[in-house]
């Protein structure tokens, strides 16, 4: 695993976003796999001032997203389909119909999961991803587990996820339960990735997935085992690699 160590999230931002540009100047029918949270924000408002400035062009690229609550619909104010609209596709010229956001929506949500893993397939998967990470080390919502789950699944979110989420909700009871992500073989398929950690409170998950063995207990640990991956760290998520 490279690792870069930046001074802030502005820096990082910057960074990402041109990995990401230069990816689709390259590339222009590449498949972006997108994160949603804090971590990211930096990197889509850089995103977006590139494309202001004309530097990059997103009207033939497809993208798709990580994960989603499960029960609440796509124009409530904390879905993640909504954040990206409001974070980003509103702002570039990426085509609506070009973006997918898990829908975990139908009668049988087993279905839903794996016609989200055939469409990645169908497009040819991610050229390039951006995840976040958890305080407990999750990537998208594959939490610490037993074993590393393979592809799109449902997940019960565990009690630390929902407390780190329930200050995007009125209340706690409010934070959904469920979600559909992303399983790790699905994320581990993209020809790159690009891992943001940033924060004083992300130094344990980050040194845990950098320095610590491979195991599900911290599902980013896995990325050591992917070819190509790059880890983006401020100076405090940095604190603790030695
Ligand atoms: P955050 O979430 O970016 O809001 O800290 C990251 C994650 O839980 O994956």
């Amino acid at each position: 695993m490279n690792v870069q160590v930046y001074k802030d999230p502005a820096q990082i931002g910057k960074a990402v976003a041109t990995l990401f540009a230069a990816q689709v100047v390259k590339n222009p029918d590449c498949i972006l796999g997108m994160a949603t949270g804090s971590t990211p924000l930096p990197t889509y408002g850089a995103l977006v001032e590139l494309y202001e400035q004309g530097v990059v062009d997103f009207s033939t690229v497809r993208s798709f997203n990580l994960d989603e609550y499960v029960g609440i619909s796509r124009s409530h104010e904390q879905s993640y389909y909504r954040f990206m609209f409001d974070n980003l596709f509103s702002k570039i010229n990426i085509k609506p119909e070009n973006v997918q956001v898990p829908f975990p929506a139908s009668e049988n949500l087993e279905d839903d999961c794996a016609a989200y893993d055939a469409a990645i397939d169908a497009a040819g998967g991610v050229d390039l991803q951006i995840l976040g990470i958890g305080h407990n080390g999750h990537i998208a919502f594959n939490e610490p587990a037993s074993v590393f789950p393979f592809g799109t699944h449902i997940v019960d979110l565990t009690q630390s996820t929902i407390e780190a989420n329930k200050r995007f909700f009125d209340s706690i009871d409010d934070v959904p339960r469920r979600a559909m992500t992303m399983g790790i073989g699905t994320i581990m398929k993209a020809r790159e990735i690009v891992i943001v950690a940033t924060g004083a409170d992300k130094a344990d998950a980050a040194c845990a997935m950098i320095n610590g063995p491979v195991d599900p207990q911290c599902p980013a640990s896995v990325l050591q085992l992917h070819p190509a991956v790059t880890a983006f760290l401020d100076e405090a998520s940095a604190s603790r690699l030695g």
